[in-house]
């Protein structure tokens, strides 16, 4: 079963979020299931330097419209997971974040670079694939790679094409939709007839992710809950009529999470190392990151913390508007994360005003990341929305408690403390329903007062620790999901 992972985003070398974390842990998880897959991926500056050997693998010859030829080469990342690199420098070798430019806009050409990596991958599943490797799958991911579908659609149609891949495409986030202009149709080589309500139209704007939902074969999203919240006209972002059309074929799974990258036990980024029998060494990292942030010294009161980017999604504007109440609880907090400006601000005026109290560190850094998984004592994640989310099950590898609000792979993986979910030896975190400021400051008091508890606190660190976060059991499923697809089952 040959299966192409089609991805914008890489970790450790291209990421800004999620995607490129389970884009460097889902397939490696997915090789050990027997499937031979390969992940396509634009060759970024940051790759380049990581595989300046990459050895050329196959030319592409320009595709229809405005898509130039490529080249793809081929390496393997540490791990062994075979990496097929799309090269076109003036698409993808630039500086900085795969999706903007330095004054923070989508890098204009976006459709271009983006559309370029949708039809490499609708290519190498068709006829004219190169070599000995046509895939038998795509598997795409979010709207980046939404074309493919469409493309492999359209492909069908062409003579000498007939026999194509199957196609899978995975939501990250629905509210990215990869939105353009009528004139981008031609320019991506796709046919006339593809603008209809049924093709990549919407509203009339040519959407990656629209395309990508109407032409899969299979839709998956990564976790339960949002596979059912994505369905409302109050989560659906404008498709959820689509996605109810094609419920049928839209299933949740749940994210898993690298456990030897998030292992407290040999984490080289932290200060301490420990794991659930040597849980009392985990405090070590909490002074650490104080001396290191320079935060005061405080046993009566507990270390909050954040590592996010800063949108609107993540619902930190509650966090912002409830700092003061919080920090007189007492207890003291870090944010790590970038992106909202007003937010940014905001909490670097908290620190300012606070500085015994408050460390705030506006960037993305990753080392600082694990240190503050390790160190803290609860984690704050407070989103309107989370398809699946990371950050709480890392902070449950690390034995911190996070605090979130129950929606999407939020609710599916923090079991809030109750009397009954603690009997059950379930409770592994704070959950609450509103995403209004008072609900979470309570939530937050909550929370706190139990930290003063110190056997409870230990209980919901253990609870948490133990549980099964590997990429197994997720691998599996979508092992299942490709077998069905490409009628081997
Ligand atoms: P999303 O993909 O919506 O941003 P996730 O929780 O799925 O949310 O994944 C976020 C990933 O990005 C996690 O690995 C998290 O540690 C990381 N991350 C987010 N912001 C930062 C930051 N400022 N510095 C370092 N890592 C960050
Ligand atoms: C997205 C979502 C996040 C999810 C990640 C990986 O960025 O916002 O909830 O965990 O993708 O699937």
């Amino acid at each position: 079963m040959k299966v192409l992972f089609a991805t914008s985003e890489l970790a450790p070398w291209v990421k800004t979020g999620g995607l490129g974390d389970v884009a460097a842990a889902l397939p490696p998880a997915l090789r050990q299931t027997g499937a031979d897959v390969r992940v396509l991926v634009p060759f970024y500056p940051a790759l380049r330097q990581a595989f300046p050997d990459a050895a050329p693998w196959a030319a592409v010859p320009p595709l229809g419209g405005r898509l130039g030829g490529a080249l793809l080469r081929s390496a393997r990342t540490p791990d062994g997971t075979p990496l097929l690199l799309l090269e076109h420098n003036d698409h993808y070798d630039r500086p900085g974040n795969p999706y903007l430019g330095a004054d923070n806009r989508d890098w204009p050409d976006n459709r271009l670079r983006f559309g370029l990596l949708s039809r490499v991958a609708a290519w190498l599943g068709s006829e004219a694939c190169p070599g000995d490797w046509r895939c038998d799958l795509i598997h795409c991911n979010d709207w980046q790679t939404g074309l493919a579908p469409a493309y492999l659609r359209y492909l069908d149609e062409l003579p000498g094409s007939a026999a194509r891949a199957k196609s899978l495409i995975t939501i990250h986030n629905l509210a990215f939709q990869g939105l353009f202009g009528a004139d981008a149709l031609p320019e991506l080589g796709l046919p006339p007839e593809s603008w209809a309500l049924d093709g990549v139209e919407y509203h009339g704007y040519l959407s990656f992710l629209k395309a990508g939902l109407q032409h899969a074969d299979a839709i998956t999203t990564v976790s339960p809950s949002y596979a059912r919240e994505i369905q409302t006209p109050a989560e659906g972002m404008g498709l959820d009529g689509l996605l109810r059309h094609r419920g049928e074929r839209l299933t949740g799974i749940l994210n898993g999470i690298d456990t030897e990258l998030w292992n407290p036990a040999t984490d080289a980024c932290l200060h301490g190392h420990y794991d659930v029998l040597r849980l009392p060494q985990k405090v070590r990292n909490k002074s650490e990151l104080r001396r290191e942030l320079g935060l005061r010294p405080a046993e009566d009161r507990p270390l909050l913390g954040v590592v996010s980017r800063l949108t609107e999604q993540k619902g930190l504007d509650l966090l912002a508007r409830t700092a003061e109440e919080i920090l007189a609880l007492p207890a003291q907090l870090v944010v790590l994360g970038h992106g909202d400006r007003a937010l940014e601000q905001h909490f670097r005026n908290l620190a300012l005003s606070h500085p015994q109290q408050v460390a705030v560190h506006i960037g993305f850094n990753e080392v600082l990341a694990h240190r503050i998984e390790a160190g803290i004592d609860l984690f704050l994640m407070p989103s309107r929305f989370e398809p699946c989310g990371l950050n709480q099950m890392y902070s449950q590898r690390y034995g911190t408690p996070p605090l979130v609000r129950a929606t999407g792979g939020l609710a599916d993986t923090v079991v809030d403390c109750t009397p009954a979910t603690l009997a059950a030896g379930r409770a592994s975190g704070f959950v609450f329903q509103a995403a209004e400021a008072s609900a979470f400051l309570d939530c937050v008091r909550r929370a706190v007062a139990a930290w003063h508890d110190r056997r409870l606190w230990r209980q919901l660190q253990i609870n948490g620790m133990t549980r099964d976060w590997s990429w197994q059991a997720p691998a599996r499923a979508y092992h299942t999901l490709y077998q069905q697809l490409i009628g081997t089952l």
